[in-house]
């Protein structure tokens, strides 16, 4: 059991990150910028908290206006709005038709690149829009307040459903299409639905997958613990073929293409819905707990992502803006669909993989289609600059814009993005945001602030963050130290409760620094984000990742990213993960796997390279007990690197659930090498204490 050292307290995380270079924005970027003027900084500092947000929120059409900007009566299930009433989908549609009727709201790239795109008017998704709406209600009598469960893949449909039933003020529950189904079901059950909205088959990495099998484990799943789906709708891969092999079940199953030519040319009217009513569900961190339902509101959000989306993604009526990401992930809802739709922007869909068939495939869309802001993950940045990192020259393609979003990006991999994928033109947003949180928390705003290889930036507008120890004193910014990143106030993208279970809403992100249970002052209840993070003296941010992802090495506290960014200094590492071992004299030590480029062989050289960069930047201290070189590291779906499945085959410890996997099939591939490995060299842990496999287990565990 590793005692902890005295004077060292849970949160603080030792950090040895350089200072990085700062990288100004262009003159150009600057000229034509949504927020070039400096004054918004003023109009959305604390003084003016919240009447600032008014601003996001006159970017709405409202039904009827509202009076209260923020009610915090009932502390912390916070009102935005209140006395508001809009249509979420008569926002991101309808209001478009008198000017842009004809302009794309979407244009889908399917995988295989010898078909067609489809580019969607708003004309069209108006259409579209309004017949699978009524189908909603007059076919399966859904009604404003009901859920619905989506486990769609990213086709245009996915977007038609979420806005069909915002436009009802139906609550959709959109399950990433590449969940099994097992996981589907659990969310069924969670949300209540009765109806679960799928498609028979997509294109994934060059085959045609038939997804209509898992909406048969799902509804087995939910019936299982008493949940009884009544219809399930299926929309199809190519609309005139049925293209899965697994029958319909009669009564229950339905497609919808053919359902659809009963409500041809039908016009349903948004139902206007209070600002706080909710959205939609999105659950989270369903690889490790039980899912929570965020549960996002109408009003509050759907003003939120505007705004961000205005500001933040600098997006002009002119642009084509790519988020390569997908819709079953929260940055999909709110940065493909809602934000783009309500400021009328023409937002690119992609179906498969980002490197199929070879790593060339984004900048080709990107050419054809002269899309000029892009929107991506750190996983699939580090993935095309593995497969391809000379690829983004060989395409006639220009970014003015680029974000990164969903973990803290290496500063070696930043570069690259900025250099390769941007050519040095493009400004880069960093964003730190969550689930929970409806939008980004930290970003630069391209325009007025520079940016910072591996740093958020400060918090983004109207958003004031806090770094706590653990005892609730503030971390100084500029101390060296990182803590706990709080932000102090609500905003009108957070998250309205977790579904079912308000009091773990409470607990898990109020309770820790809640002075005062009683208050009805928002001042009173800091959000806890869950993340570490330390602040730079010039007010920037620097996520180091979940709390649960420290390891802790004689009482001091490493931040896995930190490691990790340390591996990437090697210039043939492509990938890295940090994770816990026992060790008899450290307590804990540092584990290390790599991914190679693929034109690389894996020598001891390599691996004496990762041990010398960990020691160079961080200190002897964090000397990796082991450098194990990967094929590839087991990822979620959304392309987290599951730090947990490693720390279990390090350890001889139960690697615990891997069905969500990305790719489960590598985890025993990983398992073999690595144990038989430590078994020869006789490094093989003795009988784990029960306290120790406890704590072993909680690596990599979220709430
Ligand atoms: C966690 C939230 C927000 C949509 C995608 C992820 C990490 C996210 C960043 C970033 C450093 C980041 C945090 C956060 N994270 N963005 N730009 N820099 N870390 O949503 O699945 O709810 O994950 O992702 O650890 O808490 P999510």
């Amino acid at each position: 059991m590793v005692k902890r050292q005295a004077g060292v307290t849970e949160a603080q995380i030792a950090v040895h990150w350089k200072e990085e270079d700062y990288f100004p924005p262009s003159a150009k970027f600057i000229g034509q910028a949504n927020a070039a003027d400096p004054g918004i900084l003023e109009r959305f500092s604390e003084e003016h908290f919240p009447e600032c947000f008014k601003e996001y929120a006159d970017l709405l059409t409202w039904d009827k206006y509202w009076h209260t900007t923020l009610d915090t009566s009932n502390a912390p299930f916070w009102k935005w709005f209140v006395g508001g009433r809009l249509n979420a989908c008569y926002n991101c549609v309808d209001r478009h038709l008198a000017k842009n009727r004809n302009k794309a709201a979407f244009i889908w790239v399917p995988e295989p690149e010898e078909e067609e795109d489809r580019v969607i008017t708003y004309q069209e998704l108006y259409v579209q829009v309004n017949e699978f709406a009524a189908l909603l209600r007059d076919f399966c009598g859904l009604k404003t307040g009901d859920r619905v469960t989506f486990h769609m893949p990213m086709l245009p449909e996915l977007s038609v459903s979420m806005l069909a039933c915002a436009r009802l003020g139906i609550i959709h529950s959109q399950v990433f299409g590449g969940f099994s189904g097992q996981a589907c079901g659990d969310r069924i059950i969670d949300s209540g639905s009765h109806v679960l909205v799928t498609m028979d088959a997509y294109y994934r990495n060059g085959s045609l997958i038939d997804h209509k099998a898992k909406a048969d484990e799902a509804v087995a799943r939910a019936e299982s613990e008493g949940v009884h789906v009544d219809k399930v709708l299926i929309w199809r891969r190519y609309p005139q073929q049925y293209s899965s092999p697994t029958p319909l079940v009669e009564d229950r199953d339905f497609i919808v293409n053919d359902l659809l030519k009963d409500y041809t040319g039908k016009r349903i009217a948004p139902v206007s819905m209070p600002a706080e009513a909710p959205l939609f569900l999105m659950y989270t961190s369903g690889t490790t707990a039980s899912p929570k339902g965020c549960q996002h509101s109408t009003g509050g959000y759907l003003a939120y992502v505007a705004g961000t989306s205005k500001y933040y993604q600098d997006i002009h009526p002119e642009d084509t803006y790519w988020c390569l990401a997908d819709i079953g992930w929260i940055t999909g809802h709110s940065y493909i669909v809602y934000g783009p739709l309500a400021l009328c922007a023409t937002s690119v869909m992609y179906e498969g993989v980002p490197t199929y068939p070879d790593a060339g495939r984004p900048w080709r869309v990107a050419e054809r289609l002269d899309v000029n802001i892009f929107h991506t993950a750190p996983t699939t940045i580090r993935m095309l600059r593995k497969a391809g990192p000379g690829e983004p020259a060989k395409y006639n393609y220009h970014f003015k814009h680029m974000t990164t979003v969903g973990e803290p990006i290496e500063p070696e991999v930043w570069r690259w993005y900025y250099a390769a994928v941007g050519k040095g033109e493009a400004v880069i947003v960093d964003t730190w945001w969550q689930t929970e949180n409806g939008g980004f928390l930290g970003s630069t705003l391209p325009a007025l602030h520079p940016m910072k290889p591996g740093s958020c930036g400060p918090g983004v507008l109207g958003i004031y963050p806090i770094v706590y120890d653990e005892k609730g004193n503030e971390v100084e910014a500029g101390s060296g130290t990182a803590g706990n990143i709080c932000i102090r106030n609500p905003w009108p993208g957070i998250f309205q409760t977790i579904w079912g279970d308000p009091d773990r809403f409470v607990e898990i992100y109020f309770a820790k620094y809640c002075k005062n249970r009683e208050s009805k002052n928002w001042q009173d209840w800091p959000y806890l984000a869950g993340d570490g993070a330390m602040q730079a003296a010039d007010g920037y941010l620097r996520i180091l990742g979940r709390v649960d992802d420290v390891i802790n090495v004689a009482g001091h506290r490493l931040g896995t990213k930190e490691l990790e960014s340390a591996c990437l200094t090697v210039e043939e590492v492509v990938e890295a993960a940090a994770v816990p071992v026992l060790d008899e004299i450290r307590g804990r030590a540092v584990e290390i796997y790599v991914a190679l480029q693929p034109s690389v062989d894996p020598s001891d050289e390599i691996q004496q390279k990762v041990t010398a960069a960990i020691e160079k930047t961080i200190g002897k201290i964090a000397r990796p007990k082991n450098v194990w070189i990967v094929p590839d590291m087991p990822k979620t779906r959304s392309g987290k690197i599951m730090r947990r499945v490693l720390a279990g085959i390090s350890n001889f410890t139960d690697p615990g659930d891997t069905m969500t996997l990305a790719n489960s099939e590598i985890v025993e591939d990983v398992r073999q090498h690595v144990q038989s490995e430590k078994i020869a060299r006789g490094d093989a842990p003795k009988e784990l204490t029960d306290e120790e496999r406890e704590e072993l287990a909680k690596f990599g565990q979220e709430s």
